[in-house]
């Protein structure tokens, strides 16, 4: 019998943030596929580590880019697409010798997750359980210690790797936001918020909930120095 495919929402950051499910099933598989820059390395190993146990096959799926699309978008749209081919064929040959394999996804697995590629690969050929996690968004909310969003207000997420543009277009019609995927992106970002009047309300958190959490005005952040697993949150601010 085929083993079973696990997507496991870790949640944010802290290890005390996964759900009881994601540790039981967690502990439950023979393979642990665990996505990162470097083999032994990694945000998503970090947060699982203490529950892992000696007799579980670590793979590591290491990523051939880190960095998102740049000038050649086709060449980097190749490269990961042959990457998520390759490791669910990997992935594939585990489960088809009847072991169970999970990949953690730090946050929820199916919000902008990378499981979804995974998913997407092999969920039709195997059976697979997604376990749902915290997403970032809200864990950075409660970093920049306000609520995000009153009564009547929706909630924009917006993804950094958008153009200038396209992101002040968002945040124009956006009671509260969230904007992801920064890292390199953040001076466009920043400009965003500048031309649409909002830099005055917006929070950049780091690393929400980790040790090394890190929140501060978006006006004040020097550019060049945020990490990947940084945001800003803009709150709604309260309304009657
Ligand atoms: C590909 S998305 C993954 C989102 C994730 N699945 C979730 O539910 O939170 C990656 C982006 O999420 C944000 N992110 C994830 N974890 C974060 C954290 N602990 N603190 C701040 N931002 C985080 C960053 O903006 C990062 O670039």
């Amino acid at each position: 019998m085929a083993g079973r495919l696990y997507g496991i929402g870790l949640g944010p950051g802290d290890p005390e943030l996964m759900s009881l499910k994601a540790v039981r099933l967690l502990r439950g598989v023979d393979v642990v596929a665990y996505p990162t820059a470097r083999a032994g390395t990694g945000v998503s190993l970090g947060i699982i580590a203490a529950h892992l146990l000696e007799t579980q096959e670590l793979f590591p799926l290491v990523y051939p880019v880190t960095a998102g699309p740049g000038a050649d978008a086709s060449d980097y749209r190749d490269r990961i697409n042959a990457f998520y081919d390759e490791t669910s064929a990997a992935i594939a040959e585990f489960l088809e010798a009847g072991r169970d394999v999970a990949i953690p996804c730090v946050g929820d697995p199916f919000f902008y997750g990378s499981f979804m590629y995974w998913y997407g690969r092999l969920s039709g050929r195997f059976e697979t359980v997604v376990v749902p996690g915290i997403s970032s968004i809200v864990a950075g909310a409660i970093a920049a210690g306000q609520p995000l969003c009153f009564r009547t207000q929706t909630v924009t997420v917006i993804p950094g790797t958008l153009s200038e543009g396209e992101i002040m277009q968002r945040l124009n019609c956006a009671d509260a936001a969230v904007i992801i995927k920064l890292g390199r992106t953040f001076a466009k970002v920043r400009s965003a918020l500048e031309r649409s009047d909002m830099l005055g309300r917006a929070i950049y958190v780091e690393r929400a909930s980790m040790e090394t959490q890190k929140v501060l005005p978006a006006a004040e952040v020097e550019t060049g120095t945020s990490p990947y697993f940084s945001m800003v949150v803009i709150p709604g601010g309260e309304i009657d």
